[in-house]
């Protein structure tokens, strides 16, 4: 799903700043002198952070995104042409290009999961929401977007809310992890079946005597 990207926005901010300089520092340090535009990705992910730290005091509340004056101090601070940042943000599904709900809600429909019934796991989330794909909520609190696969094919069919994986989803599982966060709950992260991890559904079946042995 192409994400909105519009740098002349009204809702653009005219600057922006890190405010976590001991993180900033750290950034930096990971990668060597002359390599610092290595670190356009882990501060593209700071200020998703930092945005969505500040969201939630606005009203309606906003979850994490990167304004292109955050882009233009990372080109800054990585001294690189500011469209080495936006290629790269823009590239990526993970970041946030436009304000955005508190729960990103995001909706693998690649093959794995589409095979594994992703179409009725949208359907759901569009029930229980009350929304499009590509929206989000008057109160600020959901946006709906669709993904290419988020590796966890294993477990699927799967969605991704914000930093947390919830899989092996029904619609019913779905509805519930939404309606817990609707509630400001906090709901069970991982395979919403009775199955740990991503072990095979009747359980492990490999190397049983040894883990007996090793307890
Ligand atoms: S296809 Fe959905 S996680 Fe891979």
């Amino acid at each position: 799903m192409k994400k909105p990207f519009d740098p002349n926005a009204p809702y653009q901010p005219e600057s922006f700043s890190f405010r976590d300089r001991e993180v900033l520092d750290d950034i930096f340090s990971r990668y060597p002198q002359g390599r610092e535009r290595s670190a356009i990705m882990p501060l593209l992910d700071l200020v998703q952070r930092q945005t969505a730290e500040d969201g939630l005091k606005t009203r309606p509340p906003q979850g994490g995104w990167i304004p292109r004056a955050a882009m233009d101090e990372i080109a800054r601070l990585v001294d690189q042409p500011p469209v080495k940042v936006y290629e790269v943000a823009t590239f990526y599904s993970m970041y946030n290009l436009a304000p955005i709900g508190v729960h990103h809600v995001q909706c693998c429909t690649t093959t794995p999961c589409w095979l594994q019934g992703s179409e009725a796991i949208v359907k759901a989330c569009e029930e229980e929401l009350r929304l499009h794909m590509g929206e989000t909520s008057a109160d600020g609190k959901f946006t709906l977007s669709e993904v290419e696969c988020l590796g966890a094919c294993v477990n699927a069919p799967m969605v991704q809310i914000n930093d947390d994986y919830y899989e092996d989803l029904t619609p019913e599982t779905m509805k519930q992890v939404l309606k817990s966060l609707k509630k400001g709950q906090q709901p069970e992260i991982g395979p919403q079946s009775t199955r740990h991890a991503s072990e095979p559904l009747p359980g492990p079946t490999t190397l049983q005597d040894r883990t007996q042995k090793a307890g």
